[in-house]
């Protein structure tokens, strides 16, 4: 926990952040699954982000996303709800290890590749962060409270994939 807390300032991460994302939880719950069905239409999109749900005849494993979704869908309500306890924090441990060959497949018994390799996770953290802000405009947040919820998504968003690379590395690395 104390090294998240270095991490959240690192990341710029503040109460009013976490404030932020509460008050507009309304738009999060209500949005959450508008906006993973447009970032995973950007997945299935490209082949080498899509193959990662492919099952082993070489197509897409539509019962595991379609269970993968509801998690992620889950996920986006969570981020602006949820305290970053040390539940919170072993729930991130979890989540980075279930895109490793540690634990991806074994919540769903899938037999999809074992891996999602990490440079994706960051790369795609592109989208994720950016991604929502159609969403705020659409439900009428403006000016300068759009920049600032805009601001505390992002660096929630950074703040997540940053903890989920934690078992990605070798130990001492991190
Ligand atoms: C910022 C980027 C990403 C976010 C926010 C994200 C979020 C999530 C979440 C919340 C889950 C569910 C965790 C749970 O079980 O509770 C998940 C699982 C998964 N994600 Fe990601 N993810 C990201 C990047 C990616 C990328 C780039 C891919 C591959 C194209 C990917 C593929 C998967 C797969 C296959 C699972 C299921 C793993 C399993 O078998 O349980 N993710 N992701």
């Amino acid at each position: 926990v104390d090294e998240l807390h270095q991490l959240e300032a690192s990341a710029g991460w503040t109460d009013e952040d976490a404030n932020l994302l509460q008050k507009h939880r309304d738009i999060f719950l209500r949005r959450a699954e508008d906006m993973v069905d447009s970032w995973r239409a950007v997945i299935a999109s490209q082949p080498h982000l899509a193959k990662w749900f492919f099952g082993p005849d070489g197509k897409p494993d539509e019962e595991y996303k379609a269970r993968v979704k509801q998690r992620f869908v889950q996920w986006v309500r969570d981020v602006c709800i949820r305290l970053h306890d040390q539940t919170w924090l072993d729930y991130q441990e979890e989540i980075g290890l279930r895109h490793t060959p540690e634990k991806k497949n074994v919540t769903d018994s899938s037999d999809t590749p074992a891996l999602v390799p990490l440079r994706y996770l960051f790369a795609f953290s592109s989208l994720v962060a950016r991604g929502a802000r159609k969403f705020f405009i659409e439900e009428g947040v403006a000016g300068e409270e759009l920049e600032q919820l805009q601001a505390a998504w992002s660096k929630a968003v950074i703040l997540h994939v940053t903890l989920w690379s934690r078992p990605y590395t070798k130990d001492g690395l991190w």
